[in-house]
């Protein structure tokens, strides 16, 4: 019999520390930096974003997460026998936070490791976890988005520190009789690195080179529009699908005018899209299960509903993943 792979439980977590752009112009305005939440609201739809305290890891947002996609999916931490985890932010240089994460959940033995590829990460790691459990390499994965992007945020610089937060989503994707993950679409273009990275790095015992966040704003837009239309119709195409099919579609939460470029694109009215970027900003590689996550708990993405996520990232990453949920 073909196997498949399928999400069987989803789990979110949001720090409890909520920023609103009127909180973040008074933090910011106190360091003699102006933005206004006018600006915000108008050039990317966030009005909010949550940030960890002090010491909170990504790891501790993700086996938050975890739990409670364990939780929706009726499983124990015993019976996973994967877990990807998609980070730029992680807890450490090394031990991947996926080690740090399996034995906060007490899912010790499985194996454990985690993708690097920013706000695409999410989609990378799914499609990883649906090859390996077709493959018959895995059962029961878990698969988690988690960051704490407020870390690596320059908050001198208005044009970058506005826009993320931090969080985590996962899901359980578990083998199947029956088709779950439908196709995938993945890319990495490293001709365009300097657009969008975090460039300092551990060396000697020193940092070398900067620690923050760097990105040219209008260079990632215009890449990001184009990329995220060719991955949906690649998508769309490998399952024999057409855009009108699709009950919900659910992007990396960056700008909302990147999403709705999206849609327009796709001929999808924007009430088929789930926002969050408006209360989350962009929470990177947790952005698209954290989402997909607010979209099941509202009731909106139900079982069966035909889903297309993508994300498009530092990298430059992107790529789409197909699915009947
Ligand atoms: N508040 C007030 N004014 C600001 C702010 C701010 N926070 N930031 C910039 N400005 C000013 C600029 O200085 C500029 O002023 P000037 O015209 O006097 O020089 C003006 O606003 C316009 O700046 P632009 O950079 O042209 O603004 P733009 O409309 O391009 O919006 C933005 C910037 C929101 C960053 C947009 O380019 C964008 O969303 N890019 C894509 C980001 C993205 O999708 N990232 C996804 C990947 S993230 C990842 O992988 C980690």
């Amino acid at each position: 019999m073909k196997r498949f792979s399928r999400i069987t439980g989803t789990g979110s977590y949001l720090p409890a520390a909520r920023l609103s752009n009127a909180d973040l112009v008074a933090r910011l305005a106190s360091e003699g930096i102006e933005t206004s939440d006018e600006w915000i609201v108008e050039r990317t739809g966030i009005r909010a974003r949550h940030f960890a305290a002090a010491g909170v890891t990504s790891s501790d947002l993700g086996a938050e997460a975890a739990r409670r996609a364990l939780e929706a999916a009726k499983i124990t931490p015993k019976d996973i026998d994967l877990i990807i985890v998609a980070t730029s932010t992680p807890d450490m240089v090394f031990p991947s936070t996926a080690c740090i994460l399996q034995n906060k959940l007490g899912a010790n033995g499985c194996p454990a490791f985690d993708v690097q590829a920013v706000c695409s990460g999410f989609v990378y790691a799914l499609s990883v976890a649906d090859a390996m459990i077709k493959s018959g390499g895995a059962t029961t994965a878990l698969v988690i988005g988690a960051e704490v992007f407020s870390r690596i945020l320059d908050f001198k610089d208005r044009t970058t520190c506005v826009l993320f937060g931090d969080g985590a989503g996962a899901v359980v994707l578990q083998a199947s009789d029956t088709p779950g993950l439908l196709a995938s679409d993945l890319h990495a273009d490293g001709s365009h690195v300097d657009i969008l990275c975090t460039p300092g790095h551990v060396s000697g015992g020193s940092v070398l080179g900067d620690p923050l966040l760097k990105m040219d704003g209008q260079a990632v837009f215009k890449l990001a529009v184009g990329v995220l239309e060719q991955a949906a119709r690649t998508v769309l195409a490998k399952a024999e699908l057409k855009d009108t099919d699709i009950d919900w579609l659910i992007p990396h939460q960056a700008n909302i005018r990147i999403m709705q470029s999206t849609a327009k694109k796709l001929r999808l009215p924007m009430d088929k899209v789930i926002v969050t970027v408006d209360q989350h900003g962009n929470t990177s590689a947790a952005s698209i299960p954290l989402a997909l996550d607010h979209g099941v708990r509202a009731g909106k993405v139900k079982p069966g509903d035909l889903v297309m996520l993508e994300g498009v990232g530092g990298g430059f990453t992107w790529g789409a993943v197909l699915l009947n949920f």
